[in-house]
Order: structure tokens, then sequence, then C-alpha cells
């Protein structure tokens, strides 16, 4: 029935006038594709997807059809995208898919180039983007439960993926389109159990006009099984080296007629600020694509080219919170700028191999420019941008107050407090800054678990003002709910006669200040000091709110021209400026901070024009030196932390040869899970993992996930966890800090430095006291499981 209907249809284009079958897509006859026994099947064929994972939003439009071209040339035959909820409903219910946001027009600039299209329509993405692309107003209804079935978040679900149907919809292969897969959720095995709400999701998504279309799931070898619904297509995600048949060995005991496709094959990994630079060879990454092929497996390669989260839409990773930084390079085979590096043209080399056609000529780069440095002109203190102020008993986060990014101004007024005393904020989402009466007294910072800080001794009436700016939204695991501002309250523990007192401070005054262009252009245009900016501001007398750190310039609003003769791509060098955001001619080009490793903002060519051009940094710290310029090669790897982030303090490492173990034995080889239960229940607050030898017999030792088990042997939270100690950690090859055993990620993972002798230690702060009977250990993914344990030792205390 279907195919008749289907060839009736193509019939119909066929007798349309040129005029508006050429409006359509030039090649867009109707045809199928669909799982088939061992394959893909591609009208009835044997198809094999190489697809190319890439984003619209993280790139400027003007550029879609030049990295499309890009993936073409690389020996791609496929794209893969995910569409971002929260950038196309900013507002609820109001919806916006044009310019950079049409994903029509991308999927037809797709078709245009003979590739095909696999659809993410979340509505969940994860993807490092804010708040795994769910929009932010969510939150405004306290309680909502995200990604379950709470009636108002499948109410806003239904409603957006309407709306995504009804743009990509008619896109679909069967009418003729370039969409061959449409995606259900994603990944929901590393948020929970729960095949009513993915089988629900699944439905909307049908309703929503992918009813004719291949539908998949996407999850981890591990945990694909606790959500798999029996009428999707099911995919692996994994990464660059893993052991790929391991990958695909439960999926084909289950299903071993299912065509076989690695839906993320991880190229290389995102950045976190605070962190260093992340890479994955090329050899590997190829090496695993020419394997698959071989085995013809289909793939897509998560990101091909990652590009940039431009202006606030930089996600975090949890547990602990580490926000993402702006760009999205990923070490991808196309780099952010949209350059082929020597990753695309090995990969190409293997990609040719599979091709019975020569692959089209790699397009030319696009021309990147240098901006001479130049000095801002204009200054307007951080407060000018205050866009409304609210009174109120308690602190609240700036969701209910309507504001979803930016920075809030707390303040209220102490009482008398004696020195010694500390300043507990529950809890500061993200980056906290403290001022009495103006002067800066210190910052608490959540990338660093920071807490509290000791205050001056204080006379009575004094005014207190903690600036909180918000970074992005935690996109992974169960955090995600994750409110921005101070969530509950602030504390001041003092002591008086040996007793401890505690103030729950109250009476705020709470000033909202969004990190919108205009707010920052309405702050500059009130009160701005130009001239000589620089003579000026440090013969200046002490602001009289929000006071600088030592060393640096005012925090706040700047803004600067220069000018441009041949526009072309650049790299705006924020190396001398404290932490914030940027615009260039309107155009939001993301956050910077000193820490890195990011230090250049990529600005595309096509935002900036002939002539004068203006940029507006705003900046909560304050910068050393008012000063940009434009590089021609990102700064991406270059972290300044005033401090190591290795956890081999000495003093930190505990004296355990009294302790004994509460459990001690040897691993298996091997790739997989393995769960070791303790011979009785142990408490204590650090847990202890002391590797005595490795498989391999090698000094290096490495391991990719750890989980404690409670009573009812079910996985402890690992939100409060920190590294306590590690006596090694290689960082110089790669980013292997020993956190990377409670990420989350199978495919990133703690591994000690070369040369490093054995035993290792690593030590686990779980944030409070815990009873334990036992853990499960995930060794490297890799084949082999390089650096895996052998003898071990488990202590608690
Ligand atoms: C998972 C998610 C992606 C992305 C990658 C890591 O596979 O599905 O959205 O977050 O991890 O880059
Ligand atoms: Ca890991």
């Amino acid at each position: 029935m279907k195919k008749i209907l289907l060839t009736l249809l193509a019939t119909c284009l066929a007798l349309l006038p040129m005029t508006a079958a050429k409006a359509k897509t030039a090649t867009s006859t109707p045809g199928t594709f669909e799982a088939g026994d061992g394959t893909f099947l591609l009208n009835g064929e044997p198809f094999v997807v190489k697809a190319a994972e890439l984003h619209y939003p993280r790139i400027p439009k003007e550029y879609w059809e030049h990295r499309i071209e890009m993936c073409k040339a690389l020996g791609m035959n496929t794209l893969c995208l995910y569409v971002f909820w929260n950038i196309h409903e900013p507002q609820k219910d109001k919806f916006d898919f044009t310019g950079n946001n049409d994903i029509a027009e991308f999927c037809r600039l797709a078709q245009k180039h003979g590739m095909y299209v696999i659809v993410r329509p979340g509505p969940y993405v994860c993807a490092e983007w804010e708040m795994g692309g769910l929009p932010w107003w969510l939150l405004k209804k306290n309680d909502i439960r995200l990604r379950e079935q709470d009636p108002y978040f499948m109410e806003r679900v239904r409603k957006f993926e309407g709306e995504v149907g009804k743009q990509l919809g008619p896109l679909t292969i069967d009418k003729g389109g370039p969409i061959i897969m449409v995606q259900v959720e994603n990944e929901y095995g590393s948020y929970g159990t729960n095949k009513p709400y993915v089988a629900e999701i699944r439905d909307i998504v049908k309703e929503a006009g992918f009813d004719n279309v291949a539908l998949f799931q996407c999850d981890w070898a591990s945990n694909f099984e606790h959500n798999g619904l029996d009428d999707l297509i099911w995919t692996m995600n994994f990464g660059t080296g893993a052991n790929i048949d391991n990958q695909f060995k439960r999926l084909k005991e289950l299903r071993p007629n299912s065509p076989l496709m690695c839906s993320e094959f991880w190229s290389g990994w995102f950045d976190k600020w605070g962190a260093n630079h992340e890479t994955r060879p090329a050899d590997d990454m190829v090496d695993g694509i020419d394997e698959m092929l071989s085995k013809g497996i289909s793939f897509s390669l998560y990101m091909t080219h990652g590009g940039t989260s431009f202006g606030h839409w930089a996600g975090a990773n949890s547990p602990g919170f580490a926000p993402d930084v702006t760009s999205y390079d990923y070490d991808a085979p196309i780099s952010e700028w949209g350059t082929a590096t020597p990753k695309y043209h090995l990969l190409r080399e293997t990609l040719q191999k599979y091709s019975d056609k020569k692959l089209p000529p790699v397009p030319r780069a696009n021309p990147i420019i240098a901006i001479p440095e130049f000095e801002m002109t204009d200054y307007s203190p951080l407060t000018n941008g205050i866009a409304s102020i609210v009174e109120n008993r308690d602190v609240v986060p700036m969701e209910p107050l309507d504001q979803g990014w930016g920075c809030v101004l707390y303040s209220t007024t102490l009482p008398e407090i004696p020195a010694g005393a500390s300043l507990t904020i529950n809890d500061s989402h993200d980056f906290s800054q403290v001022f009495v009466n103006g002067e800066y007294v210190g910052k608490i910072d959540r990338v660093k678990n920071e807490k509290s800080i000791l205050l001056p001794a204080i006379p009575a009436g004094a005014k207190l003002e903690i600036l909180v700016e918000g970074m992005g939204r935690i996109n992974f695991g169960r955090a995600i709910k994750d409110f921005k501002g101070i969530t509950e309250n602030v504390l001041i523990s003092t002591e008086a006669d040996g007793h401890e007192l505690t103030y729950n401070l109250k009476n705020w005054m709470i000033s909202l200040m969004p990190d919108d262009y205009d707010v920052a252009v309405m702050a500059l245009n009130e009160n701005v000091s130009s001239g000589n900016l620089v003579a000026e501001l440090i013969g200046s007398t002490a602001p009289v709110s929000l006071g600088s750190q030592p060393g640096s310039m005012p925090r706040g609003y700047y803004r600067g021209t220069f000018k441009v003769r041949r526009p072309g791509d650049t790299f705006i060098d924020m190396s001398s400026w404290g932490k914030g955001q940027v615009w260039v001619n309107g155009h939001a080009l993301g956050r910077f901070w000193s820490i890195g490793p990011q230090q250049t903002l990529y600005c595309p060519g096509p935002w900036l024009k002939r002539g004068n051009n203006e940029i507006i940094v705003c900046d909560v710290v304050g910068p050393e030196q008012p000063v940009i310029a434009g590089l021609t090669e990102p700064k991406l790897d270059d972290l300044n932390l005033g401090k190591s982030n290795l956890h081999n303090n000495p003093g930190d490492r505990p004296d355990l040869n009294t302790t004994t173990p509460v459990a001690a034995g040897d691993f298996k080889a091997g790739n997989g899970w393995q769960r070791i239960k303790f011979a009785s229940p142990a408490k204590g607050r650090y847990l202890a993992l002391e590797a005595l030898s490795t498989q391999d017999g090698k000094d290096v030792c490495s391991v990719a996930e750890l989980y404690a088990l409670n009573a009812e042997n079910q996985r402890i939270s690992r939100e409060p966890w920190t590294v306590k100690y590690a006596d090694s950690e290689n960082d110089a090859q790669g980013n292997h800090t020993a956190d990377k055993v409670f990420d989350l990620q199978e495919s990133t993972y703690w591994a000690t430095e070369p040369g490093a002798e054995l035993p290792h230690l690593l030590v686990i702060d779980l944030g409070s006291e815990q009873t334990i009977t036992g853990f499960d250990y995930l060794p490297r993914a890799e084949v082999g499981a390089p650096g895996s344990i052998k003898s071990y030792k488990i202590y608690l205390y």
C-alpha cells in the first residue's frame, strides 16, 4: 500500500512544472531507507552509512555550505545533526527556525551536495551544549522532572517536536528529502532506566511527522539494554581506540541480524575550563574507521567538525561542575575554523579506499586575517548592566526571576562580625565574588568545589555584595536541573564564647544582569568613560561598588573599534582579560576565562565588515590590560592556573601502612566492567585504590571508571566525589587526570605517567562518610585494556 502511494507521489512530482520542482531540490526522488538483514538498505540496496556529525548553530550560516563540502570531500555520504531545543525556543512558545536556526535549509544544502541526513531531535541532546539542549525556562516550574514523564515536560516536548516536524517532516527520504534516520532521545541509559518515557518520546517523534522513516536509539554497549525498545534500531556510541568487536558483542547476541552502527565514534574530546586541551591520536581514529568499514559497519564520526559554542551555549559536565570552553574544536578532522587538519587528510585516504569514485577536491580554506593590537576606548562599570532589581527576604536563583543567563548581584546589610568568621554560599552557581563595603574579599568557585571564604572583622551595618556569574548549565547526568545564582542560602558562622553562631542572612536586594548584547550597549551608553582609558582607570579613585581585585583593572563593560580592510576569520586574543563574554558587531563570540586552556575566541570572517568594527567585552573579574588583537592562529592549549591541576601534593597522601585493606585480589584481564564485593561492609569517607601490578607487566596503570556500591548493591552518587590524591597523572600526553574515573564517560580514563613506578595510589574523597559493600571497575575500552590493573588493594578510611 505504502509503496503504491510513494510511486504515485513520485509520478506527481515528475509532472510538476520545472520551476516548482526546482524549488524543492533537483534530485528529490522519494526513496526508502531501512534496516535489512545485517546491513542497512537504501532503496533496497545494501548501504554503509558514513556520517559526519556537525552542528548548525556551531557554524555561522555563511559557512554551512563550505563545511558540508568539506565533509563530502572527506568521503562521507551522510551528515548527522542534533536539533537544539533551547536555541529554537528561547522563550516559551516563541519558536525560531530562521537564519542560523534554519534547519530545513541546512538539510536542503546537504541534499544539494548529495548527502543524506540523520536527525537527532532530542529533546535532550547532551552535546556539551547548555543544559543538554533543554530550555532554561523549564526550570521556572521548580519541581519539574526533566527527561521523565512529568506532564508539563512532556507537553513542552510534544509542542517542540511538533515544530521540528513542521520543519523537517517534509524532508524525510520517503518524501524525496535527504533524511534517512531519526533518533529517539539520546543515550538515555546514562540517565536512567525508564522505557515508558523513551516509548512516549518515540511516539511524539512519530506523531511530529517522522512516522515513515527509520527510527533509532543510541547508547553504550554497557547500558543499551536498559531502555531498548523492540521496534527501534539500536546503535552503539564509543570512541577512538575502543575495542570494536567488544562494543558490538552484546548487540550481536541479542539481535544477530541487526545492521551494526557506531552512531557516535568520538574523534577527539571536548575541553573544560581549567584542564588541558584534549586530543586523540589520528592513527587510532583512522584505524577504528578502517576496521569498521572493513566489516561493513556504519558510523557517524562525532565530531567531524566541532565548530564553536558561541555566546552562552557551551554546557558543563558533571559529576562535579566542569564548564566547557567556548571552542568545540574537539580535535576533529575539520578544525573549529573549518580547515583540513592532518587528521582530515589521513582519514580521507582511508575513506577513498572505500569509495568507488574519486573523492571531490578539498575545498579552499577561508581567508584568515590579523588585527593589530588596539586599546579599548569606552568603559562602563558592571553595575550599569543591572536591568532590574527585586527585594526578597531570601536569596533566589535567577530562573524564577525570569533571567536565563548572566550575573546576579545579591546584597544585604551585615551585623557586626568578629574576625575569623566564615561565609558559606549554598550553593553558588557558579562563580561568586564577595565584597564588603565595595572592597573585594574573595571568590567562591564552583569549578573548584569551593563553598566558603574567611571574612575580615566587619562593623555592624556594612554592605555585603555577592556577584554571581552563571556559566553553562550542566548537560550530562542527573545534575542537568542546574539553577543559576544562589540556590538556597548564605550563612555566616562565627565563634563566640566557645559557641558556634550561624546567621542565615536575610533581606536581600537582588539585581539582575542579563548577558545580552543590548544590556551591554545600554550600560555603555549610560555613564561612559572614554578617551585615554587606561590612564583614566588607573588614576581613578576606588569605585563605589564591586572593587577591583588586586592587580586587575575594574570589572565592567569595555568597548573598542578596529578597522578591517578585507574581512576574514580571526582569533580574538583574550589573554590579558579576566572572565566574561565578548560581542563583535553584536555577534556573541562566547565566554573567555584567563585560566584557559582556551585564550582566543574564534571570530568568523562573515561577522566582520570592511571599515570600522565594534567589539564589546563584559569582564566580571577585570582585565590586566584592556587591549585586543586578532591573531592568525588560535590558542587552545594554554592553561594558566597559577597552580597545577594534578593531585600529587605529598601532604594529601595517606599513610596506609597500618590500615587494613577492605579488599585485595586480582582483577581479570580484558575489557568490560568487573564487580568486586567486600567480605563485609566497610565505612569511611576516603576510598583508596592501590594498584600493585598491571596485566601487561608495565608500570603505567589506568582506570576508566569506578563506582562504589551501597548495602543494596546500588552505585552511590558520585556527584560529591573529588580526587584527594593520585601519585601520578599523565596530563602531558592528553588529559588523563584522576577525576576521569568518575566523569561518567567510559572512553576517558586516569593514566599514570610513563616512567612512574608501581605501586600506584588513587584516593577519592566521597564527600562524606559512607558505608560501602563493594565497587565496580572499568578498565580502558581499547583492545587489550591497556594499563589495566592486576593485583589491587582497596582501603576505606
Ligand atoms: C555522548 C553524547 C554526545 C556528546 C558526547 C561527548 O556521546 O551523546 O552528545 O556529549 O557524549 O562529546
Ligand atoms: Ca571516565
